[in-house]
């Protein structure tokens, strides 16, 4: 038998297995419809398929630039309504997320804080709460609670979230995506890592542990001490970009590289950003710099700006999360993506249940889900004696 890549995934997603095997039968969101804007790849195929599990009417659409199209068409096949193709053209994916909001969903299931935004442009009556999946979504959607006033669980904000998907598996699939994209060597190579919260820390781990000289930038003094004292190199913004063969990005802010940055480059330097939004880097900005002579692009998703002093400088997805991005894209680890996604099944579940109410607006993950999402892990690794 043939199986799929979509299969492999499921197979592995223990937690979520378990879940839907409870969903079946509890069915929590029964008579509920689910507005989903994450991802569209094999893993988030095994959430959503849970959630439908569970009794949920699910519209579905992706995020920028990482649709997958064997996870739309896996999706469609199970009966999901999903809205639009992969596309890199932001208006046309705002768009699809304006599709969404049409159907009025029960509950939101947002990556980023795009859907709630945009429902707060265009509210109606009848929505419960939901999910937040990102550190950036967060980060917009605080400042809004006063106008959301229902549940939002930040699922980014469980310790679980933070070391299992942020720390270890980003800076794993940093590296895998890095070696797959450009097949170039790390080790001896000088990298700079921007931003050393939860991502960053595992990033600039990953490629020390691939052998690279590893320095980090970060403007809170602290945690650029904290880097200091994890043996990191932490010089001056100027001088880890010029002493940089490649440069990742993984901060949650705007513009951290931009063309004014391009004097201080080396030739040859490659530009990777790992951060939710592709404005990390500034690449429209760099691409149409008077220093740029002319570009050249690479199937693997590379561009490569010349310079007009000879200097090349090469672009990885274009400033897109890198990690999910290119020839056959894997994304985080299976594991780590099965326990996040069993924190949303169980968050959704909550806000379904109204176990939570308005007052937790843009909260993190309760307790009560992360230590039981935890200990169902740790039961199947360690199966009781006996
Ligand atoms: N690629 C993925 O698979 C993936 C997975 C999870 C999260 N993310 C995204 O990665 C980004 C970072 O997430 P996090 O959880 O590490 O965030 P975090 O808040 O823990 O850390 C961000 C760090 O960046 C620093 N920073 C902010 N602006 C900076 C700048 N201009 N220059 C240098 N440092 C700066 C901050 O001081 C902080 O230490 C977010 O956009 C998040 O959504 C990506």
């Amino acid at each position: 038998m043939i199986s799929t890549r979509i299969d492999w995934v499921r197979e592995h997603c223990r937690l979520l297995q378990a879940i839907s095997a409870e969903f079946t039968r509890t069915r929590p969101f029964d008579g509920l419809t689910i507005g989903t804007g994450i991802h569209l790849e094999a893993k988030t195929v095994a959430l959503l398929l849970t959630l439908r599990d569970g009794g949920a009417r699910l519209v579905s659409t992706g995020n920028l630039n990482t649709t997958q199209p064997d996870a739309v068409a896996r999706l469609r096949d199970e009966g999901v309504t999903v809205i639009g193709e992969p596309t890199k053209d932001a208006r046309v994916h705002a768009s699809y997320q304006d599709g969404v909001l049409a159907a009025e969903p029960d509950l939101i299931l947002d990556n980023g804080g795009d859907l709630f935004t945009r429902y707060l442009d265009r509210p109606y009556e009848g929505l419960v709460g939901g999910t937040e999946e990102t550190t950036s979504g967060r980060m917009r959607l605080e400042p809004l609670r006063d106008r959301l006033r229902l549940p939002i669980l930040v699922i980014n904000d469980s310790p679980i979230k933070q070391f299992a998907e942020n720390e270890h598996a980003v800076g794993q699939s940093a590296l895998e995506s890095y070696l797959r994209m450009t097949n170039r060597v790390t080790n001896g190579e000088q990298v700079t890592v921007f931003g050393y919260g939860s991502c960053g820390r595992g990033v600039a781990a990953a490629f020390r542990a691939a052998r690279a000289r590893v320095s980090v930038v970060d403007v809170d003094p602290v945690t650029r001490l904290r880097a200091h004292l994890d043996g990191f190199g932490a010089p001056p913004r100027n001088v880890a970009i010029a002493s940089a063969d490649l440069i990742i990005t993984v901060t949650g802010a705007r513009n951290v590289l931009t063309a004014a940055d391009l004097p201080l480059l080396r030739d040859g330097v490659i530009l990777a950003n790992s951060g939710h939004f592709p404005a990390e880097i500034d690449v429209p900005g760099l691409a149409a710099a008077a220093a740029v002579a002319s570009t050249t692009e690479y199937p693997e998703d590379l561009l490569t700006l010349e310079l007009t002093d000879g200097r090349r400088i090469h672009v990885l997805a274009r400033g897109h999360m890198f990690n999910l991005a290119g020839p056959r894209p894997l994304g985080n680890s299976i594991e780590s993506m099965d326990l996040g996604f069993a924190l949303q099944a169980r968050c959704l579940e909550a806000v379904a249940r109204r176990r939570v109410d308005a007052a937790s607006c843009v909260v993190p993950v309760p307790a009560d889900i992360d230590a039981a999402v935890a200990r169902g892990y740790l039961d199947r690794k360690y199966p009781a004696a006996g």
